[in-house]
Formats: structure tokens, C-alpha cells, sequence
């Protein structure tokens, strides 16, 4: 398994593991958005054959100098194929994401949100990177559920 920075030609196949995996789901321009604006923070893990079977898409927020926050990123997507996943390969991929973020960005902190009921993203995010809960946003989700809002501190990347 190769584990490399994404690029504009990956977007097509980033958004394909994304519609196998999650329910939230982008139209093109967006992929294309972060991939051309934030070019160094997002990753994909490709398979021998090129084919990519996870992927991570991250942004720095662009209004947290008009709020007064701290320059931070956001991972707004990440996701494995079923057959590919405990291999570590969602770990690598948020290490890599969230140590560009430091040298590329200065970013401070990173957030994301994640389904309250997403046991599996809740355990890499708090248990094997060590985010923590900053606030519950309840109805976050389309369908009603509840989002976790929860970030993690990159001062000490
Ligand atoms: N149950 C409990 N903990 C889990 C699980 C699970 N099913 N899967 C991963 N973890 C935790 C464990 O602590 C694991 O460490 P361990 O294997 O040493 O116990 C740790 O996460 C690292 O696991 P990885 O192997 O790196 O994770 P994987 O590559 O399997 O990907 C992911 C995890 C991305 C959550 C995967 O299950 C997936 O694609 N799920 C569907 C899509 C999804 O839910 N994405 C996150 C949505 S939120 C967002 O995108 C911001």
C-alpha cells in the first residue's frame, strides 16, 4: 500500500471511495476546491494497482482571522475501503494531514466532525490520535443525528 500526497487527477477516485463509504457525499467542484487551494494537506493510500481505497480530504479554515481563531485546519473527509480497513491506514493518513497542516500552515489545531453513533471514526480520533469532544452539535447531519465537534491540539506536532 502506497501512501502519497493527493492530487488533482485523484479527485475523480476520492470521490468514488467516498460514495462507497459515507453518506455525505460532495459534487466535484468541492473536491476540486480543497485539492486546488490546499494542495499539500490532503492524502490518499492507493492500492498496487493505482487504484485508491482511502483517502483523506482536509482544508484550513478561511474565515479564522475575521472570528479571532487560531489558523487551524478542518478534515472535512476521510474514509477506507471495508477490505482495506484496520491496517492503520486512517491513522497514517490524519499523522500526515495533520503534520503538513503544522509545516505548511502554522495551523494550531485541527477540528472535525463525526456522527455521534461512528464508533469506529470516534475510536482513531480520540483513542489512537487523542482528540477530544469540544461541544455536540445536535441535528448536525441531514438525517438529524447528532455531530461530535471534536479537535486536537498540533502545538506539540
Ligand atoms: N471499531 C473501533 N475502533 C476502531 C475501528 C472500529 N471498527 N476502526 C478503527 N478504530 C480505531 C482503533 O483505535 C484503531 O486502532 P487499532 O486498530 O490499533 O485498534 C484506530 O482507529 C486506527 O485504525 P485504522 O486502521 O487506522 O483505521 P481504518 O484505516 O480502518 O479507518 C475509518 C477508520 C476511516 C473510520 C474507517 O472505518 C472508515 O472508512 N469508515 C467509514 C467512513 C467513516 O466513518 N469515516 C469517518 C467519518 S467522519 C469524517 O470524515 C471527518
Amino acid at each position: 500500500m502506497n501512501i502519497r500526497l493527493a492530487r488533482v487527477d485523484d479527485m475523480l477516485g476520492m470521490q468514488a471511495a467516498n460514495l462507497q463509504n459515507l453518506p455525505e457525499n460532495y459534487v466535484m467542484k468541492f473536491w476540486m476546491y480543497h485539492a486546488m487551494t490546499w494542495p499539500q494537506i490532503s492524502f490518499v493510500a492507493e492500492d498496487h494497482k493505482g487504484r485508491i481505497v482511502g483517502y483523506v480530504l482536509a482544508k484550513i479554515e478561511e474565515d479564522s482571522e475575521e472570528k479571532g481563531e487560531p489558523v487551524h485546519g478542518h478534515v472535512n473527509s476521510i474514509s477506507v475501503l471495508r477490505s482495506y480497513r484496520r491496517l492503520g491506514l486512517a491513522k497514517k493518513l490524519m499523522l500526515l494531514s495533520q503534520e503538513a497542516m503544522v509545516n505548511v500552515y502554522k495551523a494550531e489545531y485541527v477540528s472535525l466532525h463525526v456522527r455521534k453513533s461512528n464508533k469506529a471514526a470516534i475510536g482513531l480520533y480520540r483513542d489512537t490520535l487523542g482528540f477530544e469532544v469540544a461541544k455536540v452539535e445536535k441535528k448536525y447531519y441531514g438525517d438529524g443525528e447528532d455531530a461530535l465537534s471534536m479537535r486536537l491540539s498540533l502545538k506539540n506536532t
